[in-house]
């Protein structure tokens, strides 16, 4: 028999709950990174979080006063650096393409642990770390991947977000039948490697032949405090390792050289910083040079603003060196979404929860968070393990 006119809204929401409970996913990836202000007006409250976070930057006094204070009177320089690379950052547009495409291959490539969802979760601006936790809680999702966007661990960055994480469930329960576990760092990821070796032969196979040959390899990443540094903060030696690592793939095609950029405030910093080093390169005679992101994984402020226009283009012009490139960063390149579904494969299937590394706090950490957030990882994580 037919069904009647009455009974068929009770169908089509059968039809329709069957239809989202095929697509609710099982797996959900968490997607940590900073983020960026996508408009202008998002400026002043980005720097505000920033510079009230303890876990990020740590002022020697009074931080409730002075990090609002400089937050208030950085942010017209903020704002017109961001107008000039077109109103924002695209560090969102990218990270939910890289998400789409990594959670793609992985329903191909893993059935198992399929529907894969990501969820974005940046630190300082919307969505936020505990929007994208809320979010997977109402999905239902039962098993989830905290997967750190930096390659290379700092407690500045990565750290300050897994304690997000873990400041969000201190004042609220954890759903039980969640399974939680951590990617936290991934600095010598062979598909990473090559990721960034291709991005910088196609740019050097854009030069002259004489300028390919001459040209210093710069690998720029954001500095930290040197307090950070002699804390023991594990981020430099992974970012070494990224470079080696790379240079090996390109058979040490070119001078090389690390360098740190994004300074700020007046206490010191690790160096050498990447404008002083074009600086005496070029009074030592060189003249070619391209800038490589190798702590960047998506394009935003730092490539599009401090690279681009700061270094390429105006220290170019101060110098009077037209030959500064820039590689740009991994965004959607095909290696680079086959290093992040390898990493998450690999990770479901190792049944590793939060490795040793992660657990163990630097040296000399005085971080209150630190050690409550990783006594915590250490409990709700897969295989929970003994924090050190
Ligand atoms: Fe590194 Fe706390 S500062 S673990």
């Amino acid at each position: 028999m037919l069904p009647t006119k009455k009974l068929l809204p009770s169908i089509n929401l059968l039809l329709n709950q069957a239809r989202h409970a095929s697509t609710k996913p099982k797996t959900g990836i968490i997607m940590l990174n900073m983020g960026g202000p996508q408009k202008v007006d998002q400026v002043h409250d980005y720097l505000l979080r920033i510079m009230t976070d303890r876990d990020m930057i740590q002022f020697p006094m009074m931080q409730d006063h002075l990090g609002p204070w400089i937050a208030k009177r950085r942010t017209p320089e903020v704002m017109k650096k961001y107008e000039e690379i077109g109103g924002g950052s695209p560090i969102y547009k990218w990270t939910q393409t890289q998400g789409e495409l990594l959670c793609k291959q992985l329903d191909a490539q893993c059935p198992e642990s399929a529907p894969h969802k990501h969820y974005v979760g940046f630190r300082y601006v919307e969505p936020f770390t505990e929007d994208a936790m809320q979010e997977m809680e109402r999905d239902g999702v039962k098993r989830a991947v905290i997967f750190s966007q930096y390659p290379q661990f700092s407690c500045a960055t990565s750290g300050s977000s897994f304690n997000a994480i873990y400041k969000f469930y201190k004042k609220r329960d954890l759903p039980k039948d969640l399974k939680l576990s951590v990617i936290d760092r991934w600095a010598t990821h062979p598909l990473l490697v090559k990721t960034f070796a291709d991005l910088i032969r196609k740019e050097l196979d854009k030069l002259p032949a004489d300028l390919k040959q001459d040209a210093i390899i710069l690998f720029s990443a954001h500095s930290l405090p040197l307090k950070a540094v002699n804390r023991g903060d594990s981020y430099p030696s992974e970012v070494g390792a990224t470079v080696n690592l790379v240079m090996h793939e390109l058979g040490y095609c070119n001078p090389y050289q690390l360098v740190w950029q994004s300074k700020v405030g007046p206490l010191p910093w690790l160096g050498p910083f990447t404008d002083d080093a074009i600086k005496g390169y070029v009074k030592q005679g060189k003249k070619t040079f391209l800038l490589v992101p190798i702590a960047f994984v998506n394009e935003h402020i730092e490539t599009l603003h401090e690279m681009d226009i700061e270094y390429c283009k105006e220290l170019g012009e101060e110098l009077g060196v037209k030959d500064i490139y820039r590689v740009p960063a991994p965004n959607d390149h095909p290696l680079f979404i086959d290093a992040l579904t390898d990493l998450v494969k690999q990770h479901l299937t190792s049944g590793v929860g939060v490795g040793n590394k992660f657990l163990n706090r630097c040296p000399h950490c005085v971080n209150a968070n630190c050690l409550a957030s990783k006594k915590w990882y250490s409990e709700v994580c897969l295989n929970s393990i003994k924090a050190i």
